[in-house]
């Protein structure tokens, strides 16, 4: 926030600061650990503004009436219906590069460093990324058959996955260690927690969501419970936390609250 204090107060501006409030801040939470984990935790703030900007920028868009057309985005209206759609992909778009300015901040470390940071966020979130799954989530819509368990698990990595994936490896990239055990980690943990968004679609409570529910079902969408079923979905859920733990055993106990997060991811209300 404090990025855009002196960006004055242009609609696009109050936009981007808006879209920024609130959420439950899983992705920075991820950059911020996996960097105390390597004993780099005070260089990895910008970074973990870094990935909320990317992700706050993917919800404006995503919320769109191009996209899902949704009007209520972390229990306030969403920012096309607060400004206007020409805002709304404004914010957007300098959100996207807010992101890639945090990650050129020199605290973060040498320039070699915020390179790989910079090439491993740009591949998370575009077209191999959440980009992809977005559009394999658009195209999804209109498509002949409901996707397949492998499909929808491809769409996952993109969408979700990709993006998890950058903030749990971040703290090694920052480093320089070896992002391997958190890039398993974070695989577990990024298919656990959208079948956990899922399953909120279909048995959540909207108003601590602070999101429309049951979309996924009036698009006629498959999603995880639609292809496991409700208890299925819970179980492989389940499953996953522990792959996630397990990937972690490296670290001993220092990866604890890394553990305890894939175990809240699955039990969240919102
Ligand atoms: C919601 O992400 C959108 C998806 C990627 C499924 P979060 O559930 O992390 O949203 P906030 O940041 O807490 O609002
Ligand atoms: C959004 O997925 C994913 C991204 C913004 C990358 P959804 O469309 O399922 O998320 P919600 O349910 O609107 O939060
Ligand atoms: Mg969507
Ligand atoms: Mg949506
Ligand atoms: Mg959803």
């Amino acid at each position: 926030m404090n990025a855009l204090s002196a960006r004055g107060d242009v609609p696009v501006v109050e936009a981007m600061r808006y879209s920024l409030r609130g959420g439950k801040r899983l992705r920075a939470f991820l950059v911020l650990e996996s960097a105390r984990l390597h004993g780099v935790g005070e260089r990895a703030l910008p970074v973990a503004a870094s990935v909320e900007a990317l992700h706050a920028y993917s919800l404006v868009h995503d919320d769109l009436p191009c996209m899902d057309d949704d009007d209520l985005r972390r229990g306030q209206p969403t920012v096309h219906v607060k400004w206007d759609e020409a805002t709304a992909v404004l914010a957007g778009d300098a959100l996207q590069t807010l992101a890639f300015e945090l990650l050129a901040d020199p605290v973060i470390g040498t320039a070699d460093r915020r390179i790989a940071l910079v090439a491993a966020l740009a591949k998370a979130s575009g077209a191999e990324g959440m980009v992809l799954g977005q559009a394999l989530d658009i195209a999804a819509e209109s498509a002949a058959r409901p996707l397949t368990l492998e499909e929808i698990t491809r769409l996952q990595a993109g969408k979700t996955g990709a993006l998890i994936g950058f903030s749990a490896q971040a703290g090694a990239l920052i480093a320089g260690a070896d992002p391997a055990p958190l890039a398993a980690y974070a695989a577990a943990v990024g298919l656990a927690f959208q079948i956990a968004d899922d399953i909120l679609d279909v048995e959540g409570d909207a108003a601590k969501a602070g999101k429309r529910l049951n979309k996924d079902a009036e698009a006629r969408k498959a999603t995880f419970v639609s292809l496991l079923g409700l208890e299925g979905a819970k179980k492989r859920a389940a499953d996953l936390v522990e792959e996630a733990e397990a990937a972690l055993s490296f670290y001993g106990d220092d990866a604890a609250i890394l553990c305890e997060a894939a175990r809240f991811v699955i039990s969240r209300e919102s």
